[in-house]
């Protein structure tokens, strides 16, 4: 028997093993302590806004800057918790936001996918990914479906140390209602 076998199953058992603990990889490629490891870390707000800002404003908005498709953020800190905050991040399917749902609807002759911006009797707006909106006449629809993944990239830690993920959310839990 070659040493193939051997080495592909042990290969096979690691990546198995990774998937069902749930393991979140940082930039450097360390593992992140989990959650409840995670809100007993103390973070840097300033920096945390800097982390923020080149990577998440491009789907929410805080007082007024940003895009406007997933949540608006600016009183996020009054809503979720730490440890909620940091499973919104690492685990974005695990709770969907009231309201953005990810809509796939079923033209006659095309697809459309995004999140309701609003409804009414005849027409259904549908906002895409940069926030751009689109109307389409209910009549014109053959099906609509909700699924259950969010639009929020899972994967996002891998762009941040560890220090910038507790940063970001020390920063995001400091953004409460005034
Ligand atoms: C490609 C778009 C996109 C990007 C990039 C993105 N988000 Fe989101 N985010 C969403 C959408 C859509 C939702 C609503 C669905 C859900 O709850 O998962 C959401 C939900 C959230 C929520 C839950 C809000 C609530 O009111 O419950 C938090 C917190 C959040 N995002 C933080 C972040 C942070 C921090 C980053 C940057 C690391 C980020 N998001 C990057 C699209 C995005």
């Amino acid at each position: 028997m070659s040493l193939r076998a051997p080495t592909l199953l042990l290969t096979l058992l690691c990546l198995s093993s990774a998937i069902s603990a749930a393991e979140f990889k940082d930039k450097d490629g360390k593992t992140l302590p989990p959650i409840p490891e995670l809100v007993k870390l103390s973070g840097n707000a300033d920096h945390g806004k800097q982390v923020y800002s080149t990577i998440c404003f491009i789907c929410h908005q805080i007082n007024g800057a940003g895009i406007d498709f997933g949540p608006n953020l600016s009183e996020v800190g009054s809503r979720l918790t730490k440890d909620l905050l940091y499973q919104s991040v690492l685990e974005p399917s695990a709770v969907i936001a009231p309201g953005f749902d990810t809509v796939t609807l079923k033209l006659e002759d095309s697809m459309a996918m995004g999140i309701v911006a609003s409804e009414n009797d005849q027409e259904v707006v549908l906002k895409a990914m940069g926030g751009a909106k689109t109307t389409y006449k209910k009549a014109d629809i053959v099906s609509r479906t909700k699924g259950t993944n969010s639009m929020m990239p899972v994967g996002q830690q891998a762009a941040m140390t560890t220090q910038d993920l507790v940063d970001l959310i020390e920063y995001l839990s400091s953004l409460k209602k005034k």
